[in-house]
């Protein structure tokens, strides 16, 4: 029996990876390494191929050969300016590459799915923290695509008996404490590793989107989480798959309180003892003011538990990664 994480050279796919091999899991990796690193997959020593998921035939081939019983399944772009700016990228390679997966799945029998969801499938909440049976209303195609694979999967349920758990995650951040992997994006749109290339001296500044928002200090607040306890939810969500209990389910993971951008600079001052500075810019289109996650069903549910909820923990995983690879994966 072995779990195939798609997307697995990618930053939480990488992660988890390293997860479920450290709890004796058997792992096979597919990635197209459009996004992912090949040095990840080469730091995790897992078996790995090199296809794209549209590929059924290679695909269905590959879950008989590995005996597949699970799928994790993170490959998908995933960035909302992009998607905003070209939305059919976002459905040919989110829900129409998940269809194909979702095919390959059926044709060689494996029956349970864990599916990387966001935040984003909530577009701007109606409360805060927010909760899964919360009116689901996507503000970009990003977070549509991922609401659209989620309603495949309940179809998909109910049709072929493919149970499938929905993580939405709020704002991953951090690296591995051991194992050497971490964030890597190019072009890097994120706050945390932008953060510390500032404090490495990589950027002259920090840009603050928007200082306007109805939020204590005005910055947008986040729910921000570490990449280990979104790992070890994605275990927790395989072991459920397998066990009799189940069907359609979908589960927020965040720590359940939230930091604004000004807060996560300082945070970050304090952690490398550098200055970054900081400069207030215009909003960002598409931000919501505050993502808070109400984590309560995960806890109960998934029996997850996070074990590195201060924000302090996590932008020193982060900064141990930036400060030993600076340049990240380096030249690909
Ligand atoms: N931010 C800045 N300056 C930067 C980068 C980010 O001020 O240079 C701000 C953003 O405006 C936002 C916050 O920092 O308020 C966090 O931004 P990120 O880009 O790090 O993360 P997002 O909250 O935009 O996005 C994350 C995931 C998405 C997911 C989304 C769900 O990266 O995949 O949460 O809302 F869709």
């Amino acid at each position: 029996m072995s779990i195939l994480v798609t997307g697995g050279a990618g930053y939480i796919g990488s992660h988890t990876v390293a997860e479920l091999l450290e709890h004796g899991e058997q792992v096979v990796v597919v990635d197209n390494l459009t996004t992912g690193h090949r040095g990840a997959v080469d730091v995790l020593q897992v078996p790995f191929y090199n296809v794209d998921i549209r590929d059924t035939e290679a695909m269905v081939q590959i879950l008989r050969d590995h005996e597949v019983d699970t799928v994790v399944h993170f490959a998908a772009n995933s960035l909302v300016g992009e998607s905003v700016q070209d939305p059919l990228k976002y459905y040919e390679n989110n829900v129409g590459a998940t269809t194909k997966l979702l095919s390959a799945m059926v044709q060689a029998g494996v029956k349970n799915i864990v599916f990387s969801s966001t935040a984003a499938v909530y577009g701007e909440p109606e409360k805060s923290p927010i909760e899964e049976r919360d009116r689901q209303q996507p503000t970009n195609p990003y977070g549509d695509t991922k609401l659209a694979i989620e309603k495949m999967l309940d179809w998909s349920y109910k049709a072929y008996g493919l149970k499938s758990i929905r993580l939405r995650y709020f704002n991953a951040a951090g690296a591995h404490p051991t194992v050497p992997i971490g964030e890597d994006h190019r072009p890097e749109s994120h706050l945390v590793p932008i953060v510390l290339q500032a404090a490495l001296g990589q950027r002259e500044a920090v840009s603050v989107f928007g200082n306007d928002y109805p939020t204590p200090d005005g910055t947008c607040i986040r729910d921000y989480i570490h990449v280990m306890d979104l790992a070890s939810a994605h275990r927790l969500a395989v072991l459920r798959l397998r066990s009799e209990e189940g069907g359609a389910e979908s589960f927020n993971l965040g720590n359940g309180s939230g930091f604004s951008v000004k807060e996560v600079i300082e945070v970050a001052r304090k952690v490398t003892g550098r200055a970054i500075p900081a400069v207030d810019v215009a909003r960002r289109a598409g931000d919501p003011a505050s993502l808070v996650a109400s984590s309560t069903q995960a806890r109960t549910m998934l029996g997850w538990e996070p074990q590195h909820a201060e924000l302090e923990e996590i932008v020193a995983s982060a900064w141990r990664w930036h400060q030993a690879h600076p340049n990240g994966y380096g030249a690909e």
